[in-house]
């Protein structure tokens, strides 16, 4: 069985796909090269250099030709395509997909549509990576208007309730990360630490920050 990974980031995803069923043949691909150098040294240090290939590549318009794989899969890197790609690259994404995938194959995802989110801690992780960096979280609606736009069929939508949650201190430390690296990495311009804390520091003391907290796996199926 052949699987992409779109949005591989460092590999975790992708390396623990390797881990459970070492018979996969596993593609990562992900826009940003100091990703693709880290990814491709973490599948060399466990081993899986046989099974992993990583390569920089956008998932908005990809190389490969079609109908090339089993199954397509991305763990939480949809708003960051999102993010470099905008609501129509998600969409281009999706269509990109189909057209790799192979007759009734599976397209696998998990993201955090901001209406799942139920604590105070979860909605502040939404409102204030939106706010940092102009983020945005796509509600379920909407990636299933997109899959219906790009021939897919919904097969199952599942929640997972990780419970994890940041203290102000990791909360302070997560945030400096994200507004020095954003523009790094996307080229786009964040807010500073000191204005986020003076809008949020707060309530994050007061609730804590989520942490991919709670997250939704889609599944969908391309339709012939
Ligand atoms: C949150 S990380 C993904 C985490 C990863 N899936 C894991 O399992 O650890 C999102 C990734 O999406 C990548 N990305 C953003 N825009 C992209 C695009 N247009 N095409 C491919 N990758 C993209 C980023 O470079 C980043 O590495």
């Amino acid at each position: 069985m052949c699987i992409l990974d779109v949005g591989t980031g460092y590999g975790f995803f992708t390396i623990e796909l390797a881990k459970r069923e070492p018979n996969l043949k596993i593609v990562g691909v992900d826009i940003c090269q100091n990703d693709v150098v880290n990814a491709r040294k973490n599948v060399e240090k466990c081993n899986l250099g046989g099974c992993i290939e990583v390569v920089e590549m956008d998932a908005t318009a990809m190389s490969f030709p079609d109908e090339n794989f089993d199954m397509v899969v991305n763990f939480l890197g949809l708003e960051d395509i999102h993010m470099t790609r905008g609501k129509s690259g998600v969409e281009k994404t999706f269509s990109e997909v189909n057209r790799i995938l192979k007759p009734d194959g599976y397209f696998c995802f998990t993201v955090m549509p901001p209406e799942e989110m139920e604590t105070e801690a979860q909605k502040i992780e939404v409102v204030l990576f939106s706010y940092i960096c102009n983020a945005r979280w796509l509600s379920a609606m909407e990636y299933e208007a997109m899959f219906e736009r790009t021939k897919f069929k919904l097969i199952e939508k599942k929640n997972y309730y990780t419970g994890k949650k940041l203290t102000a201190a990791q909360a302070r430390s997560e945030i400096r990360f994200a507004c020095e690296n954003v523009p790094k990495i996307y080229g786009i311009n964040t807010r500073s630490l000191d204005e986020v804390w003076t809008k949020y520091g707060k309530e994050i003391e007061e609730n804590g920050l989520g942490h991919y907290s709670k997250v939704v796996l889609m599944i969908a199926q391309k339709v012939s």
